[in-house]
């Protein structure tokens, strides 16, 4: 029995050892999209091509890459015109630009269900009509968030060692019901204003009380960048409810 349970033991290691250096990352997909049948026709094709494993969790788990309202169109069904939201990371963004590629879109293209399409890979029009409403660029909210706000929160696991211990981390403000809100005027909230200017919208530091650490200058579109980033956060598990301080 002792010698099953090891030898168990050791296959479970090695199969967490193979998970870690294999290429792969997790992409969230709402169920109504998962149960069309398209990515199971067509993440294979990437898979393949690549060798980069994707592995397909429910919307509202962690995820490197989210399908749904924000972020980069890149197919439509219908009317309803599909993003991709992503952490900006190397998979991630190989998978950004297979989809948006010839092969990616041929893929999209040939998926039916009993002889008839139903995806398109044309997302040219909908992106002119999205430009009003189009969230921000998540990738580059990746970046913009580890360089101007990762100094005091944790933002990602890349800066979970040097971040400020008391700041609270992203994945922690994500799981306030009303984090979006937090987010877009976090500029105005305590310790902010500060030290943060957002173009167009802060008053410049007062004269006699310059900001005290290098400030955060960023502008309107940095923080929508910012929040589709955010939005790409699993809310942390906190186990029980937050106490607010
Ligand atoms: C110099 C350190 C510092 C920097 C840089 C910084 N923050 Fe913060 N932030 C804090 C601290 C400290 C708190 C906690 C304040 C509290 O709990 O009262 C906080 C709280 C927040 C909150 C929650 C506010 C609330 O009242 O609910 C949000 C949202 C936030 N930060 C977003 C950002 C974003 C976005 C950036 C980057 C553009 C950023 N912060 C940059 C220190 C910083």
């Amino acid at each position: 029995m002792r010698i099953i349970a090891m030898a168990f033991c050791l296959v479970l290691m090695c199969a967490d050892l193979v998970d870690a250096q294999e290429k792969s990352f997790r992409l969230a997909v709402p169920d109504e999209l998962s149960e069309t049948g398209l990515l199971a026709y067509v993440l294979p094709r990437f898979s393949l091509k690549t060798g980069i494993r994707i592995t397909v969790v429910s919307a509202d788990a962690e995820a490197n890459a989210i399908l749904g309202r924000s972020g980069t169109p890149v197919f439509k069904s219908g009317d309803e015109v599909w993003h991709c939201a992503s952490d900006g990371g190397v998979h991630t963004t190989a998978f950004l630009d297979w989809l948006e590629s010839d092969v990616g879109k041929r893929a999209i293209d040939a998926f039916q269900v009993d002889g008839v399409a139903l995806f398109s890979s044309d997302v040219s029009v909908a992106e002119v009509e999205e430009v009003v409403v189009l969230d921000g660029d998540a990738g580059e909210g990746a970046k913009l968030a580890m360089h101007h706000c990762g100094r005091c929160h944790v933002v990602s696991e890349a800066n979970r060692m040097n971040a400020i211990g008391s700041t609270p981390s992203f994945a922690l403000l994500r799981t306030f019901e009303d984090w979006d809100y937090r987010f877009q005027a976090f500029f105005a909230l305590k310790p902010h204003p500060a030290f943060t200017q957002v173009a167009e919208i802060t008053e410049p530091f007062p004269e006699d009380v310059p900001s005290p650490i290098v400030p955060v200058e960023i502008t309107l579109d940095d923080l929508d960048a910012i929040l589709a980033f955010v939005a790409t956060i699993a809310p942390a598990d906190l186990g029980a409810p937050l106490q607010s301080q």
